[in-house]
């Protein structure tokens, strides 16, 4: 997506978006040093990865480039690994640059760390394969695949000059409040019609442009799946509040922010890959959380209640962490 294929949308769609937004989005897809409006602000974040200019020439840089285009058409570049229609960049804005919206660079320098999801110290590809079997619907790379090297090549240069063995500042997505009232479905409801719908569509499916997806879908059977890290509605809570509205980070109260937190991952999706034959067993040895509608009984329905997964993991998933 570029600004002039946004333009183009809004223009089909008879919409009309403020000009920040044209030039955030313009910022953000050229993966530029410093995007024009960035959920950075409050983070007291300093480091600034090297611009793409800086990329060296040579089997390394190739490297580079290739991560750097996973990151933002994953579909193409990593296709055999991907189950749904997002790109990782749609998360890890402004191709994994942007401080607050779980840059690369500080995830790098993070790894290898101990998971409380898999009970394991995890080095940075086996924490990669999550993102491929999770939040891109999809099985993970084997280690060492060059999928999964490039995505390292990328990160660790992108990381270049920042210090390891301490938590970088501009590390996930900035703290929100916790709410003044418990989220609540209707009043999430209420904030992603007048918020969000707009680009995602009031069936959350998202919109494309010319085969491209340029809003990408919040659920359905091309989003995250229930396993995502996203799926969660604190981890969704804290990126809407600082990136949402897209080009208007911070826009949104934090009590709004959980509502509509709230109302996302209270909608079907692909099914939890960890599945394990039914949802009350799925939810009590992965989702038990109260921040996991999982197995959850909201508006009647039984959230996660759609069956085995529709896309088995693949036998070379068999010995890896969960
Ligand atoms: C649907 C949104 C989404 C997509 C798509 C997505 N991620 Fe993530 N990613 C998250 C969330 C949310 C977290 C943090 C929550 C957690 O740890 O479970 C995360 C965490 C990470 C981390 C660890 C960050 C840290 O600081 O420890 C890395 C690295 C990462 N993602 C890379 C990727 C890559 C590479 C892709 C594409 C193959 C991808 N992600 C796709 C949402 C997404
Ligand atoms: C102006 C259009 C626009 C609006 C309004 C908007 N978004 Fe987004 N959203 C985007 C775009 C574009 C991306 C992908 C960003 C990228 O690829 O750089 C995105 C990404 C996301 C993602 C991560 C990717 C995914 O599909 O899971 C979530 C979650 C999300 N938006 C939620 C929301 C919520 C909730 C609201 C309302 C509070 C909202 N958005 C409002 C355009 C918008």
């Amino acid at each position: 997506m570029n600004a002039s294929s946004i333009a183009q949308l809004s223009v089909n769609a008879g919409l009309l978006l403020p000009l920040c937004m044209l030039l955030t989005s313009t910022a953000l897809h050229a993966a530029t040093e410093t995007p024009a409006l960035s959920a950075a602000t409050g983070t007291g974040v300093s480091f600034h990865p090297p611009g793409e200019h800086m990329i060296p020439e040579g089997k390394f840089g190739d490297m580079i480039r290739m991560g750097r285009d996973i990151m933002l058409d994953t579909p193409k570049h990593a296709a055999p690994f991907v189950g749904n229609t997002l790109s990782c960049a749609n998360c890890h804005l402004d191709a994994g640059r942007m401080a607050g919206s779980s840059p690369l660079w500080a995830a790098y320098v993070s790894y290898p760390a101990y998971r409380a999801k898999n009970d394991k110290i995890n080095t940075y590809q086996q924490r990669l394969q999550g993102c491929f079997r999770f939040s891109m619907n999809g099985s993970a790379p084997p280690l060492g695949d060059p999928v999964l090297v490039a995505l390292e090549a990328y990160s660790f240069w992108l990381a270049t000059g920042l210090p390891v063995g301490k938590e970088a500042a501009g590390r996930g997505y900035p703290d929100i409040d916790k709410p003044a009232q418990s989220p609540d479905f209707k009043r999430g409801q209420t904030v992603y019609a007048a918020r969000c719908a707009l680009c995602h569509g009031a069936d959350g499916a998202g919109q494309k442009a010319a085969g491209r997806v340029v809003f990408p879908p919040l659920w359905g059977e091309n989003a995250f799946n229930w396993g995502a890290g996203m799926a969660s509605f604190n981890n969704a809570a804290a990126f809407i509040y600082a990136n949402m509205p897209y080009g208007m980070s911070y826009s949104l109260t934090p009590q709004e922010a959980w509502d509509v937190a709230y109302f996302m991952d209270a909608q079907e999706r692909p099914q939890d890959p960890r599945w394990l034959g039914s949802v009350a067993a799925t939810r009590t040895k992965f989702h038990d959380t109260p921040y996991s509608l999982y197995g959850q009984t909201i508006q009647g329905r039984i959230l996660g209640n759609s069956g085995a997964p529709k896309r088995p993991p693949n036998e070379s998933e068999a010995h890896i962490a969960p």
